[in-house]
């Protein structure tokens, strides 16, 4: 028996779930809260005094700027920039890959803190990018497996969704023997709002594994976007390596820099053109420069003055690869599709005209 379909199916987290049982958690959630239960997650960070923000005696102004769209980069503790910022409520977008505690030697920041104190920390400026965001606005956060948990918590308790747990899966991991070689980073992806929040599936779409591996011709009888599909939530390929050595994209003396095809697919998935896009730990720049080529206003904030001044030469430069990611070369259903081939007929002459096993 077919199944029934639910229209108002939703999949905040990635998992398959009703809205209606959604609601029936969170009332058990708060019958919990009003009957006096102790529902507190208490993480290490918590023990740590919150930071008070400085506040600035004139208007604070960013040290780097560029018009249409708006561009600015401004320097210093994003914990202390974000709660000055004129535009409280109205970023669309955040971008965020903070230091992850590994003692790295970013030119000024001191990447070795304290358990609790980088708990502490990493509240912070989650709290000040929740309060600088939009109600239809997306966060997300760049984070390796040791904070990811904690990241995941302090959303949840702060009332954020998650609307996807991505993993940025990288082939040039550092050589190691005494545990497997790590080859990934998370890219958490959390709304204020998933109904109502800003999201292109289509302007991400890929050929789908149905269209170019199986050939399978049931991907014609789609409507619309024939042999495409969103993304999956695992994401490498061509462009996705790790930004070392001789890579075209590579800016020197920045460390951890991110491809520019992870920020292109955050930045179209989850924003419209003039929309404000966030980056509170710029590092090289990829957000900026990202953001600027897609026509999204920007703004960055570093803690280096350095890193800062690179970060804009590399925003006004413009970006690499943006646009260019190699999809499917060579199979013949792509070849028609980019060919401007919409119609059934012309990708199934495209199949018949071979190209792989049906
Ligand atoms: C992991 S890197 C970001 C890399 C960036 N995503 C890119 O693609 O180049 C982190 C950056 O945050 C900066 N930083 C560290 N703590 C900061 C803070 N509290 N406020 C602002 N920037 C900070 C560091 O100087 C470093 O450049």
């Amino acid at each position: 028996m077919a199944e029934k379909k639910n229209m108002e199916f939703d999949r905040p987290g990635g998992y398959a779930m009703p809205k209606g049982a959604i609601a029936v958690q969170r009332e058990l959630a708060f019958d919990l809260v009003a009957a006096d239960e102790d529902t507190t997650i208490r993480l290490h960070g918590d023990q740590v005094p919150a930071h008070q923000p400085t506040k600035p005696t004139k208007a604070l102004k960013p040290a780097h700027s560029l018009d249409d769209p708006d561009t600015r980069v401004y320097v210093g503790d994003c914990r202390d920039v974000l709660p000055n910022l004129p535009d409280a409520g109205k970023v669309d977008l955040v971008f965020a890959d903070p230091p992850f505690n590994w003692d790295v030697p970013y030119d000024e920041w001191k990447d070795g803190m304290p358990r609790a104190e980088y708990e502490r920390f990493t509240f912070d400026w989650l709290d000040a990018c929740i309060n600088v965001l939009s109600s239809t606005g997306a966060l997300w956060v760049n984070i390796p497996d040791d904070s990811a948990a904690e990241v995941v918590m302090h959303l949840k308790r702060r009332g954020l969704t998650m609307m996807n747990w991505c993993v940025w899966h990288f082939r040039f991991g550092q050589n190691r023997k005494d545990s497997f070689i790590m080859s990934k980073v998370h890219a958490l992806y959390f709304v204020k709002a998933p109904l109502e929040r800003t999201w292109n599936p289509e302007a991400v779409m890929e050929p789908s594994d149905r269209a170019t591996v199986y050939f399978d011709p049931r991907t014609l009888n789609k409507e619309n976007n024939v042999g495409m599909r969103v993304p999956m939530d695992v994401w490498y390929g061509q462009y996705w390596g790790r930004i070392q050595g001789n890579n075209k994209e590579r800016r020197s003396q920045h460390h951890n820099q991110i491809p520019e095809v992870y920020l292109e697919r955050v930045i179209r998935s989850c924003s419209n053109e003039g929309d404000l896009v966030l980056d509170p730990f710029l590092g090289s720049g990829t957000t900026g420069t990202v953001a600027r080529v897609l026509g999204r206003r920007s703004i960055g904030v570093e803690f280096s003055k350095v890193n800062a001044k690179s970060a804009f030469e590399r925003i006004k430069q413009g970006a690499i690869r943006v646009g260019k990611e190699k999809t499917a070369a060579g199979n013949p259903i792509f070849a028609a599709r980019k060919a401007g081939a919409a119609t059934k007929e012309k990708f199934e002459a495209a199949l018949k005209g071979g190209g792989g096993k049906k």
